[in-house]
């Protein structure tokens, strides 16, 4: 069983997108074990987003999902990580696949719904960040 890190950024909650979402997951037969809506601080996205601090799009990244409300979710299962990042598709949502939650959902390369952990450790790391 495999426990991975999602959450719906603030252009997801914004644009109504939670239901959708946490719906793709439980029709795929992933199991929600926590949910909580939160407001990320700065320190917390600097921590989440360790590998990206020193990129030039980081300023606008941290804005951005600092800006408004966010939904974390910890979703388990059997490989729950490789299956959750194939559902969620490729960082791009203009070339992510369609019947991928980017691809469906939205146009934007920054602002593209969700985020989802990319390894088990990373998602051992992320989970503990958020206090889920
Ligand atoms: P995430 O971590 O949010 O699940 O997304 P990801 O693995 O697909 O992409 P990653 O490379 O980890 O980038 C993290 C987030 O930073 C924003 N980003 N903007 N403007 C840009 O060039 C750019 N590149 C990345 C996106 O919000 C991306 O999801
Ligand atoms: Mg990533």
């Amino acid at each position: 069983m495999e426990q991975t890190l999602v959450f719906i950024k603030p252009d997801g909650v914004e644009r109504g997108w939670v239901g959708e979402v946490i719906r793709r997951f439980e029709n795929k037969g992933l199991k929600l074990i926590k949910l909580q809506m939160l407001t990320m601080s700065g320190d917390l996205a600097d921590k989440h987003y360790a590998e990206h601090v020193e990129r030039p799009f980081y300023p606008g990244l941290k804005a951005f999902v600092t800006g408004g409300p966010i939904v974390a979710m910890v979703i388990e299962g059997e490989r729950a990580v490789s299956i959750v990042r194939k559902m969620v598709g490729v960082t791009d949502s203009a070339e992510a696949e369609a019947g991928t939650i980017r691809g469906d959902l939205s146009t934007s390369k920054g602002e593209n719904i969700i985020h989802a952990s990319d390894s088990v450790e990373s998602a051992q790391r992320e989970i503990a960040n958020f206090s889920l």
